[in-house]
């Protein structure tokens, strides 16, 4: 079994009423806050105006930055480190979903160094060490940005959607209020919905029989998801459903989950240069790989992790024959996916073309081959490509 380190230092207030404790939290981080969010839901929902009422109340001093995009930009990064530097910022507040989250966690990290933000990412990236401290308020469940350690930055001029972690960027305090996820569009829950389903299932199908009790959480969860996505999608004001996603986003995504395990992800990879080429929604991207690239991989010797996944995260009857178990386990998982939730179940769909398969594989394989719950080539990521059309 392998050793590792359980450390999740996110302070949470989980459920509703809890933004009287914001002026307070930020407070023990310095008085000069940058506030920063996307493109405006959280004005149309009326939580800007309450946040700016705590703010104001605990007397601190506020500085904006807003429109960040879905996908978010390493411009908006740039723009946030630009700000809080002259403004010798000493918190940032991020409200909002991931993207807004992420390029916040970049902006508190390219705050303390003198480079350009860009250079935390590729091969050669510089390190990070610190970073200014980050408090945020989720309003969408999706990534779990708001309890973890990471981010994703696009950058257009050169085409590329990056990941990073560094524990200096782990949020401080988040709040999570499931109300504040009422008006989340049914697509983005379903999309949303898709991405917590797909941090699960990245570290369940790297086969580890060590932690059975990790197994157990893990289906755990994915039977959370599976049952209350759908609720939320036809009924967005329910409560349990939304509370039920929220915190499942958080902890599919904290570091909980992984134990030991060390292999790499594999829908990811591959959804990165999707949502970098095509500017689609991540989720989305997830949707439509995850069922393919389960079918992609399976055979004779793994077939137990389908079985296990099929019998206590659907219900399938033990009974069945293991391949059986686990062919219909993927055809559940689709029919969740895009019936259930609604989402769209091919590239032809979003306009996905194969002229850029290639292109897209030999990017998500950038270093190296995806050693993951099976090792892909970049010839692999085209064939699943390829059963995406
Ligand atoms: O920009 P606003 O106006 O706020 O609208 C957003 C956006 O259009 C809207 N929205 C958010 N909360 C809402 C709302 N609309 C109505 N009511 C609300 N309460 O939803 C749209 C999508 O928001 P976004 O933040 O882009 O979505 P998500 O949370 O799915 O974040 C996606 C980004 O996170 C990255 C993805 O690659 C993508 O760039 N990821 C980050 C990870 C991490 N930090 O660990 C891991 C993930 O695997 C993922 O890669
Ligand atoms: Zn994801």
């Amino acid at each position: 079994m392998n050793s590792f380190i359980y450390d999740i230092p996110t302070k949470v207030y989980f459920g509703e009423g809890q933004l009287g404790n914001l002026g307070a939290e930020l407070k023990r981080f310095g008085r000069r806050v940058l506030l920063t969010y996307g493109g405006g839901s959280i004005k149309r929902i009326g939580l800007y105006d309450k946040v700016m009422e705590e703010l104001r109340s605990a007397d601190l001093e506020v500085y904006e930055l807003s429109g960040i995009e879905p996908n978010p930009r390493i411009d908006s990064v740039r723009e946030g480190v630009r700000m809080c530097k002259e403004h010798s910022i000493d918190v940032l507040l991020a409200v909002g979903g991931g993207s807004t989250i992420d390029a916040t966690k970049f902006m508190a990290a390219g705050a303390c160094v003198d480079h350009d933000a860009w250079e935390f990412f590729g091969a050669n990236a510089k390190p990070i060490e610190r970073a200014l401290p980050i408090v945020t308020i989720l309003t969408l469940s999706a990534t779990g940005s708001e309890m973890d350690s990471g981010g994703v930055i696009s950058n257009i001029e050169t085409g590329d959607k990056l990941g990073r972690m560094a524990p200096a960027m782990q949020p401080k305090v988040s709040f999570l209020d499931p109300t504040l996820t009422y008006s989340v569009s049914r697509y983005q829950t379903a999309c949303g919905a898709a991405d917590i389903m797909s941090h699960i299932i990245e570290v369940y199908f790297n086969m580890n029989k060590d932690l059975y009790m990790l197994d157990c959480v893990m289906e755990g969860l994915m039977k959370s998801v599976v049952r209350f996505a759908p609720v939320a999608v036809r009924e967005p004001e329910n409560y349990e459903a939304r509370a039920n996603l929220m915190w499942c986003s958080s902890w599919a995504i904290n570091g909980f989950i992984n134990g030991g395990k060390r292999k790499a992800w594999s829908c990811h990879p591959m959804e990165h240069e999707l949502s970098a080429k095509y500017d689609i929604t991540h989720g989305l991207g997830l949707a439509i790989l995850t069922p393919r690239w389960m079918r992609y991989c399976l055979d004779e010797t793994n077939v137990e992790r389908y079985v296990s996944f099929g019998v206590n995260v659907f219900g399938i009857d033990k009974d069945m024959a293991p391949m059986a178990i686990a062919e219909e386990a993927i055809v559940r998982m689709e029919r969740w996916l895009f019936e259930e939730l609604g989402l769209q179940r091919t590239f032809t769909e979003v306009g996905i073309k194969r002229e850029d398969f290639e292109h897209m594989a030999a990017k998500a394989c950038r270093y190296g081959d995806i050693r993951g719950f099976k090792t892909l080539t970049p010839n692999d990521v085209v064939r699943i490509f390829e059963m995406c059309e």
